[in-house]
């Protein structure tokens, strides 16, 4: 496989890692400070083309590829796996359904705002007896005449208050099952799309997680995304993209949390560096991490360039999150323990991105889950 980044890619990686080393720092430490949602930075991101990276010039993007989008989530991550998650999710799941599923009346309304930034989007699956089995949300969409009218609630949705529109799943056809399900385009300021109070998360400080409950809000069929009975297709094809995007940030964290520890190394001329002196446990540690994160980031790579070529890639994208997310756990706790007492402390990031990691593991689908997808495209 051919891994040599293409001019595009490598401006892509360039431009967000400026981006992220010279302004999204600020911002990150200001979010894991206040915990609050970063609306100045989406400005920022918004001036700098980074809400519409894959999106086609035609639809108000940047016209770069799938591979330049991941790569760009990968730096922003490295420094803020909270801005991180709240790009990924605007862009691989509040955005690119609209492009891949929607009429043109849909992508004229919506995709020009989301990918320009003029308006931030939301996806919104899981409901609070429906997470791992996304088959069984309850939320309903009754048809009347033009219009559907749905009721329900729904859970742990990022970006949830912050986002004008939400990619929302409700049943039309309960005796379907998955193919009873359809998919909605809803605007935040429908009547009866009422949003929760924001959970109280151990990581990810400054994205917003929210429950929404939909209080009979009536949309009209023209607000429907694909055909009655696509939406659960439409979900499972919109989460490989999304699920690369999460392992993306990831890999961002893990390799962020190498970094510091190079970094120790680095300071050896000061005091504390003096002091510190890996042991040989500890340098073949870092030899096996290192190794571990390299291999991450060939199964985001490969998992991202599937989907750019349009392959089929559910295996490759499930592969590439639950091992980055399984990665950033493993090397986060480890790099916590090597720096010590400076890796509990917020004098070195370590402890953050120890607490950022664990959700990789669980959102877009938990590891579990990703394990029967799998086992289950080999073995069925
Ligand atoms: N692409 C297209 N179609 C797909 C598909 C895919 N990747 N996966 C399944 N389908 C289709 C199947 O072909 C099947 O179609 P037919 O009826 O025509 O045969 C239909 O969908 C049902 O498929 P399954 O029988 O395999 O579905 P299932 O009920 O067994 O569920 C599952 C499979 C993989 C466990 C699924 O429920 C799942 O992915 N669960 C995890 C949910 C999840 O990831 N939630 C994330 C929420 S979003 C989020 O977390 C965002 C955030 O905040 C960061």
């Amino acid at each position: 496989m051919e891994l040599r980044l293409s001019r595009e890619q490598a401006h892509w990686q360039n431009r967000t890692r400026q981006f992220a080393e010279s302004i999204l720092v600020s911002h990150a430490a200001r979010m894991e400070q206040v915990g609050a949602f970063p609306r100045e930075l989406l400005m920022e991101m918004r001036a700098n083309g980074l809400m519409g990276i894959p999106i086609p010039k035609a639809w108000g993007g940047e016209g770069a590829d799938f591979i330049s989008y991941i790569l760009s989530i990968h730096e922003i991550s490295k420094v803020s796996a909270a801005a991180g998650v709240i790009l990924s999710v605007h862009t691989s799941v509040g955005t690119l359904p609209i492009l891949y599923y929607g009429t043109d009346e849909q992508k004229k309304k919506y995709v020009r705002k989301l990918a320009s930034g003029d308006a931030l989007g939301a996806f919104a699956l899981t409901e609070p007896q429906a997470g791992s089995d996304a088959a069984s949300i309850r939320t309903t969409a009754i048809r009347e005449g033009d219009y559907y009218r749905l009721k329900g609630s729904k859970m742990f949705i990022t970006n949830a208050g912050e986002a004008d529109t939400y990619i929302t799943f409700a049943v039309t056809n309960a005796s379907q099952g998955a193919r009873g399900i359809s998919a909605f385009i809803i605007e935040r300021d429908c009547p009866g799309f009422i949003v929760g109070r924001a959970e109280k998360k151990m990581g990810l400080h400054g994205s917003n997680t929210c429950e929404i409950t939909l209080e009979d809000v009536r949309i009209p069929v023209t607000q429907r995304l694909g055909h009655e009975g696509e939406g659960f297709v439409i979900a499972m094809g919109t989460l490989d993209g999304g699920r690369i995007g999460i392992a993306a940030q990831a890999l961002g964290i893990a390799q962020a949390a190498l970094e510091l520890v190079e970094g120790a190394r680095i300071r050896k001329g000061d005091s504390l560096a003096r002091r510190r002196r890996w042991s040989s446990s500890e340098l073949d540690l870092f030899a096996e991490l290192t190794t571990q994160v390299e291999a991450a980031r060939l199964l985001v790579y490969r998992a991202a360039s599937m989907r750019q070529a349009g392959l089929p890639c559910t295996k490759e994208s499930s592969m590439a999150k639950m091992f980055a997310s399984d990665t950033a756990m493993r090397v986060t706790g480890a790099v916590v323990s090597m720096l010590g007492r400076q890796g509990c402390t917020d004098e070195y990031a370590a402890e953050r991105l120890f607490r950022d990691a664990k959700v990789t593991q669980i959102y877009e689908g938990t590891n579990e889950i990703h394990r029967i997808v799998i086992s289950g495209s080999m073995l069925r």
